[in-house]
């Protein structure tokens, strides 16, 4: 019965043209955000950000789940609704991220292995009864001429395997994360040669913890150079070299393939999404998109914790997800840039 409802619940989040919202952004994280816009970060002003997104009106269409932080599970809305059944309410899943963060990994400067495995099961236990139908884990993997360690890999790949045969168990969508940085001066082949070997090491850990493939999704970086190496690829280079790294290690039965942003400027993460969608060969899941900042910013930016400027926000957060569902969809044009939109 459960694997059944997992398949539903992973296909739903993947439905054409829709895409995740990632507004799991620790407290932590979400100040260091709002404090770049000189906007201070209190349970209030972290509320009134959040709301902005889930309220947007129409925006189902584009978005099939929000990824919600332990903070926002439990805040309810201006209006005195739950933000999570503001959510339900417009047909929107509700996900949590229930990892601890990247710790230091022993014996390895420079790497971390995610914690959060004890405890886990009772946490999803409540989660669940919250409304939470998926979850999210995120497995961080650095990159330069040596790293990642082997070590590293193994460690961070059985995480995440231990962590989604734990969300099957409870009735509760995995979202497996792996990402590879792209911080560093690494090349595009050095980014592919990395993520396949990481995605290799992550379905041996999912297959070894029996985990159904059919009830989770993959949330990987893109195959693309180091922020800081001198030959940056190009969209063409960067479509291929992933589509390929994910045709030869990624599943045929996994539903789903949600891309991170991974500091990506919004429209680099449109176009390259596009772009892979309109390559020709196998794609046997879905491609779309799972992003935090390239879906955020402008909004961010826009509203600046004003409440007058709460619609400009949602124009810019509308208008930014109907994009990427176009690109989910391999349609995206940059003459949608121009377009005025109407939420
Ligand atoms: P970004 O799209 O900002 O990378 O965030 C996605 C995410 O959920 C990272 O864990």
């Amino acid at each position: 019965m459960k694997t059944t409802e997992l398949g539903i619940t992973a296909r739903a989040l993947v439905a054409d043209g829709k895409g995740i919202l990632a507004a799991d952004e620790t407290v932590p994280t979400v100040t260091k955000r709002l404090g770049a816009r000189k906007i201070e970060s209190t349970a209030e002003s972290r509320r009134a950000y959040r709301e902005m997104f889930f309220s947007t009106p129409g925006i189902a269409e584009f978005i099939s789940g929000v990824i919600l932080q332990d903070e926002t599970i439990r805040q309810t809305s201006s209006r005195g609704a739950g933000l999570a059944d503001l959510l339900s309410k417009q047909r929107i899943l509700p996900g949590i991220k229930v990892d601890d963060g990247a710790k230091p990994f022993a014996g390895s400067p420079g790497e971390t292995v995610t914690e959060g495995l004890d405890g886990l099961r009772e946490r999803l236990i409540d989660y669940r009864a919250m409304g939470a139908r998926f979850a999210k884990w995120r497995a961080v993997i650095a990159v330069d001429d040596t790293l990642p360690s082997a070590a590293c890999v193994l460690a961070n790949a059985h995480a995440l395997a231990r962590y989604a045969a734990l969300c099957q168990e409870q009735g509760v969508v995995p979202i497996v994360e792996p990402e590879v940085l792209m911080d560093g001066s690494h090349t595009i082949e050095r980014c592919e040669e990395v993520t396949g070997g990481v995605l290799h090491a992550v379905f041996n850990a999912l297959h070894d913890q029996q985990v159904s493939l059919e009830g989770m999704l993959l949330k990987p970086n893109m195959v693309i150079s180091g922020k800081a190496c001198a030959k940056q690829a190009s969209v063409k280079e960067v479509a291929a070299a992933t589509l390929r790294c994910l045709q030869r290690h990624v599943p045929a039965a996994v539903p789903g393939i949600v891309f991170l942003s991974g500091g990506q400027d919004y429209l680099a993460a449109t176009v390259h999404l596009s772009a892979i969608n309109q390559l020709e060969g196998p794609k046997p899941w879905k491609l779309s998109f799972s992003y935090g900042r390239a879906l955020q910013d402008e909004a961010l930016k826009a509203w600046s914790g004003k409440s007058e400027n709460l619609k400009a926000g949602q124009r810019l957060f509308y208008h930014r997800a109907m994009c990427d569902s176009a690109a989910a969809l391999g349609r995206y044009t940059a003459a949608m840039e121009g377009k005025s939109v109407g939420a």
